[in-house]
């Protein structure tokens, strides 16, 4: 707070759009200021995204204000779980994909939104309940983080599922019926899927220190704990005409239980304050070193899920609003961080006992493989850790033996050659290569338990 006071205390350049607008506003600090808000929360090693749809990329005045302005892209609609699976096991990338690459070619990032949600299930899902419900939706979990692996910089992993009001406690629904622990299945399944991909719980009315807030603070805390892998907390921030005023210090609370935080939905009802709290939120953020980035929920007011709030940066004719201005200088005025690197391999199972030096590693090269099985009430995913000898491979079979009554229903980043009793996985085209030490990872889901399983690897 002090370097920043010192900041802006040394700086005189008013903002004229802003000035005019009759609204307060922080000053632009330096003449290498950021003039698009990409460039502004880049320069702080920040991210500045939308929520898009493909509908509208060919509206020039739109793609015109994405392109220009923003680094990070996310769905609106097109990952949820009706538009990527309309049909039990048929699943539909089109809408995504779209966004991927429009992502890629314009060097922005994606956020992934939603995994799961109680809101916007197909049909068929909201039929669903139980151990049939859990396995569906932890199929779509590793499905769907699979098809986007690699390209995603944060998934909304589980959206949504706390309570509103003074109970701090769960959303009823049918998610949540399949038992308490199925948020954290959905994480493990999403890491074993993706395991470059930030982890993110995502929710609305969190926007301050409150019951809600307090349960998913509770539930980060306990996973934390327990190595469930967890990453981010987004904050929507569908916001009305106040803010509350221990925002920052919420953001604050989540960031030092070692997960980053993310503005993920912002959007503000116009009002008298409209231009203040989108500058509010803006630097809550800057001052949270583990705030990575803000996303605003659309591009023009006319864009917006909220009708006639007039909630965003760009009017219907794109022109900039008073809001866009003070957010530019608050990005401009915050202090900067160095983003950290996206998590690229998971950190090794602790349960693994380290190798014993005196004892020469298996075979003359040879590889081993260890299991890390999360199991629930009819049914498991195991994710296993090919470790390459001292030679290395050029290919290898991990062999294991399901107790009776177990199949497995999906297998990824391996072939399996059975789905009951003795089966053999073997590598796919990109994951067989491996130098010596080197470890890679595949998993693979099924019914039934499979509590006791011993994996041997096997290496060409
Ligand atoms: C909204 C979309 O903006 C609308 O187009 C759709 O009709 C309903 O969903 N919280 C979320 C978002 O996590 O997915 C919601 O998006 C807005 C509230």
């Amino acid at each position: 707070m002090i370097g920043k006071r010192a900041l802006l205390a040394t700086v005189t350049v008013a903002v004229a759009g802003a000035l005019a607008a009759g609204t307060a506003v922080s000053m632009a600090p330096s003449a290498s200021a950021g003039t698009t808000l990409r460039a502004a929360a880049a320069e702080k090693g920040r991210y500045f995204g939308a929520a898009v749809a493909t509908g509208k990329f060919s509206n020039s005045t739109y793609l015109t204000i994405l392109n220009r302005e923003f680094n990070s892209l996310v769905a609106e609609n097109e990952m949820k779980w009706d538009a990527t699976e309309p049909q039990r096991g048929v699943f539909n990338y089109s809408g995504g994909d779209r966004i991927v690459n429009h992502a890629r070619a314009n060097g922005m990032t994606v956020r992934g939104h939603a995994l799961l949600w109680h809101a916007q299930q197909p049909r068929w899902a909201e039929g669903l309940s139980g151990t049939d419900l859990r396995n569906a939706a932890i199929n779509h979990v590793t499905q769907v983080a699979t098809h986007f692996r690699g390209q995603i910089h944060s998934w909304d992993v589980v959206n949504e599922a706390f309570a509103d009001g003074g109970s701090g406690g769960r959303r009823d629904s049918n998610l949540q019926r399949t038992g308490n622990d199925w948020i954290e299945a959905a994480f493990r399944a999403a890491r074993n899927a993706d395991p470059a991909a930030k982890l993110c719980y995502n929710d609305y009315n969190t926007d301050g220190i409150n019951a809600k807030s307090t349960g998913i603070y509770n539930m980060v805390r306990d996973f934390k704990a327990r190595g469930v892998p967890i990453d981010c907390v987004g904050f929507q921030s569908h916001l009305g005409t106040t803010l509350a005023s221990d925002y920052q210090a919420n953001l604050q609370r989540f960031a030092d239980l070692g997960v980053d935080v993310q503005i993920t939905e912002l959007d503000v009802m116009q009002g008298g304050n409209q231009a203040n709290i989108y500058a509010a939120v803006t630097r809550a953020c800057m001052n949270v070193t583990r705030c990575t980035g803000i996303t605003v929920w659309g591009v023009r007011d006319c864009d917006s899920w909220r009708g006639s709030d007039n909630a965003l940066l760009f009017d219907c004719n794109g022109n900039k609003k008073p809001a866009y201005d003070t957010t530019l200088n608050a990005l401009n005025a915050g202090p900067g961080i160095t983003p950290p690197p996206n998590p690229t391999t998971p950190p090794p199972n602790p349960t693994t006992p380290p190798p014993n030096p005196t004892t020469p590693p298996p075979g003359t090269g040879g590889c081993t493989a260890t299991v890390t099985l999360n199991s629930w009430t009819g049914g498991f995913v195991a994710a296993i850790r090919v470790t390459a000898g001292t030679n290395g491979t050029t290919g290898w079979t991990v062999t294991t033996t399901l107790p009776n009554g177990a199949t497995v229903t999906n297998t990824w980043s391996a072939t399996a050659s059975a789905n009951t009793g003795t089966i053999r996985f073997t590598n796919v085209s990109y994951n067989g290569r491996l130098n010596p030490g080197q470890t890679t990872e595949f998993g693979f889901q099924g019914n039934g338990t499979a509590t006791g399983m011993t994996p041997t690897c096997t290496a060409n």
